[in-house]
This record gives structure tokens, sequence and C-alpha cells, in this order.
């Protein structure tokens, strides 16, 4: 089998796995018991937080866990909306975000918020200039993502971090889950406020997840009752998960800062150098994009049908994202980005994580090459 898509979701990793196993049947009192078992788990939960805190690089009191991606971000656009409305009611956010942040905002705007979607450029990222000339008097939050999920352009988040240093009332959250472990990103002193992690996206369990908000951003909480999880997100804890999504992070972490020749980079330039060679394909990543997704469309070819053929060879890709695959309409993103129908109709995604070879391109390619042939003869 060959997986490449990993912008999906990734393979549990068997030590992830194991240690959820091992927590769930060892530590499986709750960690607000006052007894000593209950002590333990509490333990072992702030272990795990400190051990999180430690390979992110920020302070242990701003690290809520929480269930993945979807989670983080709704807690934090929504928690910021909600906290500090009497501020003001205008969040800026772009045209090529994941529906987590999308339609998070958009459902503000039945509540009296107003939204700015601003319109990104071909590669489908937008200049920090621009996002401070959409500021507003009344602009409480700026939410984006760190990496495109569908195209993999890599938004200058540090860099419009450092020009919103400047307006103290604005916070700033990034919802960096495609760029955990494979796209470096520096929380401390860049003007980041929050920041969205999940754990199926590193090799960790679904349901698994981290919300970075620092001491200045305060949240109102989606979840009320028993004040777990600094009172952000009430609920008992899972501890299980939360451990073993620090499993994932670590193994993750050890990746990016070992990882044998650059990787990533180099399954990436061989996939472009051998896409390129295609006359039938238009490429729509940027050449500066992340390095594990790379995103092509082959246009007049129904996507379904190359996932089909491919998929009998036990090759797997996606078209656009999954949270969207199954609807007919075209890519919002590649729309966003510009790109006609046709191509933000017919778009297919390769996503690698540290697991994949060069070898696997080569049959990929092959594949590839096989599935555009025959669909063109049957068209004849
Ligand atoms: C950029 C981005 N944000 C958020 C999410 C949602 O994460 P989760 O599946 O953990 O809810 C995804 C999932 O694909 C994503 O790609």
């Amino acid at each position: 089998m060959i997986y490449f898509d990993n912008s999906a979701t990734t393979k549990p990793h068997p030590e992830v796995i194991e240690s959820f196993a091992k927590v769930s049947a060892n530590y499986f009192a709750n960690p607000s018991s006052i007894h000593p078992l209950g002590g333990q788990v509490e333990k072992l939960l702030e272990a795990a937080r400190q051990q999180a805190a430690d390979l992110i690089g920020v302070l242990k009191e701003t690290l809520i866990f929480t269930s993945g991606g979807t989670e983080g971000n709704n807690t934090a656009i929504k928690g910021v909306a909600l906290e500090h409305q009497s501020r003001g009611k205008h969040i800026i956010t772009t045209q090529a975000e994941h529906p987590s942040i999308y339609d998070t905002c958009s459902s503000l705007e039945k509540l009296g918020f107003e939204i700015t979607y601003m319109p990104v450029a071909e590669d489908g990222t937008v200049s920090a200039a621009d996002v401070e000339n959409s500021i507003r008097k009344d602009t409480i939050l700026v939410t984006m993502m760190q990496v495109n999920n569908e195209i993999g352009s890599i938004q200058p988040v540090e860099e419009i971090g450092n020009v919103l240093k400047k307006y103290p009332k604005v916070l700033f959250h990034v919802d960096a889950v495609q760029g955990l472990g494979k796209v470096p990103l520096n929380l401390s002193d860049t003007g980041i406020d929050l920041c969205t992690f999940s754990g199926h996206k590193i090799h960790g369990l679904k349901g698994t997840g981290l919300l970075y908000v620092n001491h200045t951003a305060k949240l109102y909480p989606l979840l009320h009752g028993g004040s777990q999880e600094y009172g952000i997100r009430s609920g008992t804890e899972n501890v299980a998960g939360a451990v073993s999504f620090v499993k994932a992070l670590r193994l993750i972490k050890e990746k990016q800062n070992h990882q044998k020749d650059n990787m990533l980079k180099t399954l990436h330039d061989k996939l472009m150098k051998g896409l390129r060679q295609l006359e039938d394909i238009e490429i729509n990543s940027p050449s500066d994009g992340a390095n594990h997704i790379v995103h092509f469309s082959v246009p007049g070819m129904k996507p379904e049908v190359i996932i089909h053929s491919l998929s009998q060879k036990e090759i797997y890709i996606s078209t656009k994202s999954a949270c969207s695959s199954r609807s007919l309409t075209e890519s919002q993103v590649l729309a966003a980005c510009g790109k006609s129908k046709e191509i933000a109709s017919s778009g297919l995604r390769i996503s690698f994580s540290y697991e994949n070879t060069e070898e696997e391109i080569d049959i990929f390619m092959k594949e590839l090459k096989k599935a555009i042939k025959q669909f063109k003869e049957a068209l004849r």
C-alpha cells in the first residue's frame, strides 16, 4: 500500500496506541478525585502538559487539551468573539481557510459580528501589510491557518504576528494543524496569542489535540461545567488521549529535528519534477509551499476517476481536502487563488508523512501516467 493522504489523517504510531491503552487501563481514575488514585492521574496529566509545553516552547499553563483541530479553532474564535464583543465585533480571516475557521467565522455573522474575508494571492497567501490595512477600531481577532490544507501554501504568520504586536487589543489565532511537526513555528514572542494543533495529523489518535492560549487571551468557554483545563474546557479529562497526543508530538518533533537529508523536501522535489514533465497537468501548489503537500489538477478529467484507478493499485490520494471532498462543488481554496472552475473542480492532493519513500513516488508516477493514458483512450 502507498498512503499519500497524510493531510487527511495519519496512521497512528504503535507507541501512541500503546500509551493510550496503558493509561486507559492503569490510570482510569478521575484526575479531580481527591483520593490517591485521582492524584496519580492528575500528576500524569500535568506531566504530559509540561512535556508538551517543553516541546512547543511555551509555558505549561498556556496549554489546553482538546479533541482536535475543529474544537481548537471553534474554542479560540468563538471564545474571543463572545468574551471581547463589548470592545468590538470585527474579525479578520482569509478566503482560503479550512471550514473550521471559515464556517465558524460566518456562523458569528448571525450573532452580529462582521467578518472581513481577505482575498488571497495566487499562491494562497496574504501579506502582513494587507492584514494591517484590514484592521479597524472595532477589530478583536485575526484568525488564519499556518499551512493551507489543500495546496500547502505557508502564510507568513510570524511576520503577521509581529505586525499585530502594535495592536495589543487585536488577538491573533493561528491554525497550525497542517504545519505541526513539518513546518517550523515559533510561538514565543511572535505575537501569536492562540494556536490550534490536532493529534491525528501527527500519527496521534483522532479526538486528541491541543490549544495554546497565552496569558493575555481571555476566552469565553464553549463548555461550562467542572472548570477543568483552566476553566476553558469543562468535562472529565481524556487523560489517555492527552498522554498519547504528547507521545505523538515527541515522536514527530524528533523526526522534524533529525530528519535525514531533509526527507520531505526530497520527496516534494522529486514529485514536482515528475509532475512538471507531464503535459496534461497543472500544478496548483506554490513552489515555496510546505514540502508535504502537493496539489495538482488534470483538466478535463474527473478527479474521482484517477482516485479510483490508483486505489485499485492500493495507492491512496485525495481530491481537495477530506472534509469537503464529498461535495461536488469546486474547491473554495482554489477558487480563492483565482483558479478557473475547471481547475478548481479537478484537483488532486498528495500529502506525505516522514514514512514515505522515493520508490513510492516512482510507482505513483508510473500509475498516474497509466491512468491518464487510459482515460484519454476511453474518450477517443
Ligand atoms: C487546517 C486544518 N484545520 C483544522 C482541521 C480540523 O482538524 P480535526 O480533524 O482535528 O478536527 C483540519 C483537518 O483537516 C485542517 O486541515
